[in-house]
């Protein structure tokens, strides 16, 4: 089928780039001249392993088409997914959806032909209603609204598009489940649940999950708090409690708090949604409260750690919200960094997705090249990424510090086997930080 993909960001690149792998033609719009050139070039705009191969392959057999012409998208295709930002508004903290409506307007005006949009965007709870009003005021007969959210993670996307535990469509005319099983009949032969509801049901479900893994991951940072007063390993709780097939395993590692694109705006996009229907949602509030609060947390275990941080050497290892991907947004970093220039550390920070722009303006904090030249004369040693090339860093080989610390707040590496080879170690849960 002919497909259009409104808006070429992480949703709308991934999912556009998986339907054209599927056989699909998939006509990619965006506004950005800059990102349809890089597209155009064989190239991903953004960070994704494995994007770059799937572009040029399908890109190259014409299955895919980059374009700022919205009128030759729309007459083209059948089904119009609109794939552009949903971010939160700074100050009342709901949800902008100024790029949805703009998309559904455009698109109306641009044709009177029979089209179904189809929300992949993250949009609250009645966005649909809205976007049937809009069309209605613009005479737009033809047109229908249905929602198919995605669930799609940072650096798995292509992964978690072709091996989905569920596709969600939600409509409130059956007919149109037809025509969305019909595109991901390729998944569903691999085992991936068809599950239709609501188009108000598709729409809460997006939200629900996304709130309910953040809520799983707080529970969990929280317990590891509770752990490092109790001399308990919080991998042990984890496992002892993710053995329970109705709690599961996954989203149980303790860390340094969840940050990205999606968790914090989706808690609070949810919230917002409980304040707009008059349902207090007491849980995901005090999750997102928690998860704000822990990031203090660290800070308050470094000064700890050090004593003062004042002109003390401290090195990051990453800085990105979660590795495999050079997404800073609500990254855990990104507090923790300026806090310590503050109180006068002299911060380097190494990270694969290279220098940051959010740190060029903090006079003590520079980028290095690699892990040895961020490393080598640090007084403490934050692994803030769980990057796979920090897994079996050999701290005693690339810095001679007789003093060095260590503060993993990923958990990567055993707490025994530092205390054999003489590092003083801190981590998330394991140890007590009394
Ligand atoms: C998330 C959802 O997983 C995905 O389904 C949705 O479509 C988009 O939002 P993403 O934000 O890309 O995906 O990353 P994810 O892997 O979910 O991690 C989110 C945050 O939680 C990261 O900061 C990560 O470090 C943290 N996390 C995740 C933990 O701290 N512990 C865990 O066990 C899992």
């Amino acid at each position: 089928m002919n497909l259009c993909m409104i808006g070429t960001g992480y949703v709308g690149l991934v999912s556009g780039v998986c339907f054209a792998d599927l056989g699909n033609k998939v006509y990619c719009l965006d506004k950005n001249k800059e990102k349809i050139k890089i597209l155009k070039s064989g190239k991903s705009p953004i960070y994704e392993p494995g994007l770059d191969e799937l572009i040029k392959k399908n890109y190259s057999v014409g299955r895919l088409i980059f374009t700022t012409d919205l009128n030759k998208a729309i007459s083209k295709s059948e089904l119009i997914f609109i794939c552009v930002g949903t971010p939160t508004k700074k100050k009342s903290q709901n949800v902008d959806l100024s790029f949805v409506y703009n998309a559904v307007k455009e698109v109306a005006k641009s044709t009177k032909k029979r089209k179904l949009i189809i929300t992949k965007s993250t949009v609250p709870v009645g966005t649909g209603d809205e976007l049937d009003q809009i069309l209605k005021k613009l005479k737009s007969n033809n047109i229908d609204v249905i929602s198919n959210p995605e669930f799609l993670r940072e650096g798995e996307a292509i992964r978690d598009f072709r091996f989905p535990d569920r596709i969600v469509v939600g409509s409130d005319k059956k007919k149109y489940f037809k025509v969305m099983k019909k595109i991901y009949q390729p998944l569903l032969n691999k085992g991936a649940k068809f599950f239709t509801t609501s188009r108000r049901g598709a729409e809460l479900i997006k939200y629900a999950s996304n709130a309910f893994l953040a809520t799983k991951i707080t529970f969990i940072n929280e317990l590891a708090n509770l752990c490092e007063q109790t001399n308990i390993d919080i991998g042990d709780i984890a496992l002892g409690m993710g053995s329970d097939t109705r709690i599961g395993g996954r989203f149980l590692r303790a860390g340094p708090a969840y940050g990205g694109s999606c968790f914090p705006k989706d808690t609070k996009g949810l919230v917002s949604t409980g304040n707009k229907f008059k349902t207090d949602l007491t849980i995901v509030k005090s999750v997102i409260k928690s998860n704000e609060n822990r990031k203090k947390i660290h800070t308050q275990k470094i000064k700890k750690i050090l004593g003062s941080c004042k002109n003390k050497k401290i090195a990051f290892l990453g800085v990105t919200f979660k590795p495999n991907t050079d997404d800073m947004r609500d990254s855990t970093s990104l507090k923790m960094i300026p806090h310590l220039s503050k109180l006068g550390a002299k911060i380097k920070y190494y990270d694969p997705t290279g220098e940051k722009n959010e740190f060029k303006h903090l006079k003590n904090c520079i980028f290095e090249k690699n892990i040895k030249e961020n490393c080598k004369d640090a007084d403490l040693i934050i692994l803030h990424t769980e990057w796979d090339e920090f897994k079996s860093i050999d701290f005693k080989k690339i810095n001679k510090n007789k003093r060095l610390k260590i503060f993993d707040l990923r958990n990567l590496f055993n707490v025994n086997e530092m205390k054999s080879r003489k590092i003083e170690y801190y981590s998330i849960g394991r140890q007590s930080f009394k």
